[in-house]
């Protein structure tokens, strides 16, 4: 059993303006740790989490692979950078914060060379501005408020998600019942030819969880 991360340097105070690890999170570490020995025999060079929050998962994930690997980490909440930074050293693992959103600044740099991309991103319904709003303001609202569907701010990742992607990449998917799963996964498939499964599913109080991993559909890709 892998162990959480080390999270006692974060206070309280911290989590004022910075997301506190939750049910969705632990449902995220439960995936990988499933996915452990399939993580270790992608060999992966380069990992990316959007939105990482307090660092838990990418430091999660960092003591799964090992020191030979990349850990990008983005969030578009400058305290959260900093969080993700200290929790690295907490946990002696070496994550790189970086304050932008999604992957923006990279996406060319990166382009079909991440082979593990991780998004737990703020999924719960809200009216539109309030997602809007919340992306602006770069605070803790930022990371649940999800406008219409609780899509609004998923939506523009996963058009560009298969684009980071390298040939073997995943890309593991935070999502709840109110988000669509089966449509997410429709549209995934027959816009960007990634093949998802549910790999997790758990209820947590009104919400009901799913973890999505997508790979390439590699059937397209031969044919
Ligand atoms: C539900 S929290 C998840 C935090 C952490 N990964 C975890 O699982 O505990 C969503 C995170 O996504 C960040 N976020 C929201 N919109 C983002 C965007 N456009 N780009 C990068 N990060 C974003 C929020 O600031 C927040 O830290």
């Amino acid at each position: 059993m892998i162990p959480t991360p080390d999270l006692s340097h974060l206070t309280a105070d911290d989590y004022d303006c910075v997301y506190e690890p939750a049910e969705d999170t632990f449902l995220l570490l439960d995936a990988l740790e499933a996915d452990e020995q399939e993580l270790k025999q992608l060999r992966p060079r380069i990992t990316l989490e959007i939105g990482s929050g307090s660092g838990c998962v990418s430091a999660f994930i960092a003591k799964i692979l090992g020191p030979s690997v990349l850990y990008l980490c983005t969030d578009i909440n400058p305290h959260a950078c900093r969080c993700t930074l200290s929790t690295g050293v907490q946990n002696k693992v070496a994550l790189d914060p970086i304050n932008v959103t999604f992957a923006a600044p990279l996406s060319l740099r990166l382009k079909r060379s991440v082979d593990v991309i991780l998004f737990n991103p703020p999924y719960v319904p809200t009216i539109p501005d309030e997602a809007s709003g919340a992306q602006d303001a770069r605070g803790i609202a930022g990371a649940w408020a999800g406008g219409v569907d609780g899509m609004n701010v998923t939506d523009v990742f996963l058009e560009r998600v298969e684009d980071l992607m390298s040939d073997r990449g995943r890309f593991y998917l935070v999502a709840i019942a109110e988000n669509d799963v089966p449509g997410i996964q429709e549209r995934m498939l027959r816009l960007h030819g990634l093949q998802s499964d549910i790999i997790l599913s758990r209820r947590a109080g009104r919400e009901h969880l799913f973890v999505l991993r997508f790979v390439r559909d590699l059937s397209r890709v031969c044919s």
